[in-house]
């Protein structure tokens, strides 16, 4: 394993895997959440599913939080490999003049995802796991959308979620067209590929930006 990662291409397609796999999770997140704004019962019953499904539970849960920390921590490898190699040509390297301001300031976006992600996971993820496996709560299928709507009063977090989301959008800008790109997909379909992941990247953090003010703004 440590051998397949110490070739620059090896580690470029497994950020780029990872990097598709998270894209797939987001849209099925958002999807999910998108259902509190139109009706409580189907928001109750898709994370009641979600939550108490053994597949997603004990394969999904665990490989997405695999994927989650490998992006960051080959994010953080790629970046560090990335600053040794342009010390070495500085005096040819020109970032401005052949690749976009997103494009060589991935790392800041994906701190500032990930400082969202922990403040993320102590306010959904660990009382969830508190409730269910450490607490040994009765399972309440109508619970979810109370629990979520009360997470959006407080105006600092629904600001730092929107920051969060704002970043989340830059991020994928390019993230969504490299990781494609990564694993090969050159061809004819790469325009329709790039205009999608250009709408993707804009319309789905915007999108939670909604859930969040919506729920803000509504109760
Ligand atoms: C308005 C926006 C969002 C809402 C309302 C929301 C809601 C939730 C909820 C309710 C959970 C707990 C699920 C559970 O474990 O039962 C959760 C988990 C999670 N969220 Fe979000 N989320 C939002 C945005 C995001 C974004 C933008 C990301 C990624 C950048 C994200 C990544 C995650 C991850 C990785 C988990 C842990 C998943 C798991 O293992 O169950 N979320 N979110």
């Amino acid at each position: 394993m440590s051998g397949i990662l110490n070739s620059s291409i090896a580690r470029k397609v497994a950020m780029a895997l990872s990097a598709i796999f998270l894209l797939i999770f987001l849209l099925q997140h958002f999807l999910i959440n998108f259902t509190s704004v139109i009706s409580e019962n189907l928001f109750n019953e898709l994370s009641h599913f979600m939550g108490t499904n053994i597949l997603i539970q004990a394969v999904m849960q665990p490989v997405l939080i695999f994927a989650v920390v490998f992006h960051f921590v080959m994010g953080f490898i790629l970046e560090a490999k990335n600053k040794s190699a342009r010390k070495i040509k500085y005096v040819s390297y020109n970032g401005g003049a052949n690749s976009s301001w997103m494009s060589r300031n991935m790392i800041y976006s994906g701190l500032v995802i990930l400082a969202f992600l922990v403040l993320h996971f102590i306010d959904f993820w660990i009382p969830e796991m508190n409730y269910k496996y450490i607490q040994f709560n009765p399972e309440d299928p109508t619970r979810y959308y109370g629990e979520l709507v009360h997470k959006f009063e407080s105006p600092l977090r629904v600001g730092a979620y929107v920051v969060s989301f704002a970043l989340l959008s830059l991020h994928l800008l390019h993230g969504f067209q490299s990781s494609f790109q990564s694993v090969g997909c050159n061809g004819k379909y790469t325009p329709a590929l790039k205009a999608f992941g250009k709408y993707f990247a804009i319309l789905i953090p915007l999108g939670f930006i909604f859930i969040a003010l919506f729920h803000h703004f509504n109760h």
